[in-house]
């Protein structure tokens, strides 16, 4: 199952979205969350501390490699998750993508 959150600002995505995924993974499901926000704050909602997330690289640029049928991932997404992602402690694991120096809350 797949879920995408988007809404107008502050209109509660975050939260809903941390919800959820903590709900999901408490029940047994295996979560993956991805904050695509270019300000993201869902780690907090999952309970995942301000510095661990800072401290995690971004995805890097050459991850994607084009093909002539459209693009591909250049590592595995097992490899992915092993340098790219933090579990909170509901289990839920959070796939850092960008987090930049003025992130905050929504
Ligand atoms: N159901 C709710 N009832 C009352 N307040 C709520 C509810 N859901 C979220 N909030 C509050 O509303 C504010 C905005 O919520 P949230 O950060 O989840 O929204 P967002 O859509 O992700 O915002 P942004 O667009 O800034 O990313 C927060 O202070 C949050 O605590
Ligand atoms: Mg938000």
């Amino acid at each position: 199952m797949k879920v995408a959150i988007a809404g107008k600002g502050g209109s509660g995505k975050t939260s809903i979205s941390g919800t959820l995924a903590r709900i999901l993974a408490r029940r047994g499901r295996h979560v993956l969350a991805i904050d695509a926000d270019s300000n993201p704050n869902l780690a907090l909602t999952l309970g995942i501390p301000a510095e661990q997330m800072g401290s995690m690289p971004t995805l890097p640029r050459d991850l994607l490699r084009r093909t002539d049928s459209g693009t591909e991932l250049t590592k595995t997404l097992d490899e992915v998750y092993a340098s790219h992602s933090v579990t909170g402690p509901d289990g839920v694991r959070l796939l850092v993508m960008a987090h930049p120096q003025h992130a905050g809350t929504g």
